[in-house]
């Protein structure tokens, strides 16, 4: 099957009802045949459902959709993007463990890192996803994470380098494909081992509802041998190992043990919303991005830095043009200061002033004051973040509408 075709009509089976759309299972809980078969899957000795916390079916048929998409064995969908940023991390690491961070990611990621896991005893090293990056690699290295395409500063990540030198190490890969989405990238394809994404974004669509994907590929199983979650029997589970026990160990883990302790469940309704969302990402995706090359050039004519990955010009072309099929909408320039990127956010009226990208709805955002505003001056050049930087999530109206609110904002 195609991805387009998948992302249509994968991991649904119609019941009685033949419902033709999926239907929404809003419930809390299930009700168990009898207490022998609620104590055998609570032993995790037959499969069922037990808890929506733990999983429902609205939200399965989600979960086999997007890992089919990336071309993953399992799939695990949470409440928001960020919390599958941190099941995938913490279903890794331990205290004293560390973690190399891209440094050109999400704000939320690296203040994540950071902040958030200090406490817990979890370090990190930043590394630059186009440098050879092995001195930075310890005993203690067990994750390395960075994003396809970076969310502002648009860089394409050097998948061969970082996959190599992470499998030499047999470290686990952690990509995060939220601004290139299934369509514009492969990680799984590329050597990565976890997909994460904010499904919150493009594959919603239109800025409904909030959710988180955890992607497990096939080969991360080889490598969680060396990974003692895996390994070793699990205490709260009579004693099972994962890597004994499931052909998706990382994603069982994740569910059985992450989602019921933490609990960072997304409503079936959520699910339903991103599963109507899904069907129209491949189209969505190739005019976000045929709209925002025809804003990059407008936006390099007037003069200014910018940053999309498909420009010719660009950085990243090189990159782009190995390992994206299409790039996004994003696109990122620089208007020199604050004060004059201040007076282009305020004269745009079709753009909306938004931290959010992904929407059908085109959105500016002011990343140094508002999604990176956390991060201190080293870690904002790191990310390619100035004061005058200015981001545009470009949405799906006439493009034709979108310049002329752009040249008169600037003009
Ligand atoms: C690249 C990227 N990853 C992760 C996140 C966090 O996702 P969520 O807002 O769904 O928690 C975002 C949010 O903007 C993002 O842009």
């Amino acid at each position: 099957m195609k991805k387009e075709t998948i992302a249509i009509r994968y991991g649904y089976q119609k019941d009685n009802n033949r419902t033709m759309n999926i239907p929404i299972y809003q419930t809390t809980a299930y009700e168990y045949e009898s207490i022998e078969s609620a104590a055998k899957l609570f032993n995790l000795e037959e499969e069922g459902n037990i808890y929506t916390r733990i999983g429902n079916p609205t939200t399965d048929i989600l979960e086999k959709r997007l890992a089919k998409l990336e071309n993953g064995v399992a799939g695990l969908v949470v409440a928001s993007g960020m919390s599958a940023i941190f099941y995938s991390i913490i279903n890794l690491v331990k205290s004293g463990d560390e973690v190399l961070l891209s440094d050109k990611l999400y704000g939320g990621t690296i203040t994540l890192l950071t902040h958030a896991l200090k406490p817990f005893g979890i370090k990190y090293r930043y590394f630059d996803v186009h440098t050879n990056f092995e001195h930075l690699i310890t005993p203690q290295t067990k994750a390395i994470i960075f994003e396809s395409v970076a969310n502002p500063a648009l860089s394409v990540a050097d998948f061969d380098m970082i996959t190599s030198i992470a499998n030499n190490y047999k470290i686990v890969t952690i990509c995060d494909n939220t601004i290139a989405t299934p369509f514009g990238c492969s990680p799984i394809d590329l050597g990565v081992d976890i997909v994460v994404h904010s499904v919150s974004k493009y594959i919603v669509g239109n800025g409904s509802a909030i959710g988180g994907a955890i992607i497990e590929s096939k080969t991360l199983k080889e490598k969680l041998k060396n990974y003692d979650y895996f390994n070793t029997p699990d205490d709260s589970y009579h004693q099972i190992v994962y890597l004994d026990k499931f052909e998706a160990p990382f994603t069982a883990r994740a569910r059985l043990s992450l989602l019921r302790d933490f609990g960072a469940v997304i409503s079936p309704f959520n699910s339903w919303l991103l599963l109507q969302g899904i069907e129209t990402l491949s189209l969505r995706i190739k005019q976000h991005s045929k709209t925002a090359k025809k804003i990059a050039k407008f936006l390099q004519k007037e003069g200014f830095i910018v940053n999309y990955p498909t420009l010719k010009s660009d950085k990243n072309y090189k990159y782009a043009k190995k390992y994206l099929k299409y790039a996004g909408g994003i696109v990122s320039f620089d208007v020199g200061e604050f004060q004059k990127a201040k007076n282009i956010v305020k004269n745009l009226k079709l753009f909306s002033l938004v931290t959010n990208i992904g929407d059908s709805k085109s959105i500016v955002t002011h990343p140094a004051s508002t999604t990176h505003q956390q991060l201190n001056k080293k870690e904002l050049q790191k990310a390619g973040v100035s004061e005058g930087l200015i981001r545009l999530s470009v949405g799906l109206e006439n493009s034709k509408d979108l310049i002329n609110d752009l040249k008169r904002a600037i003009h």
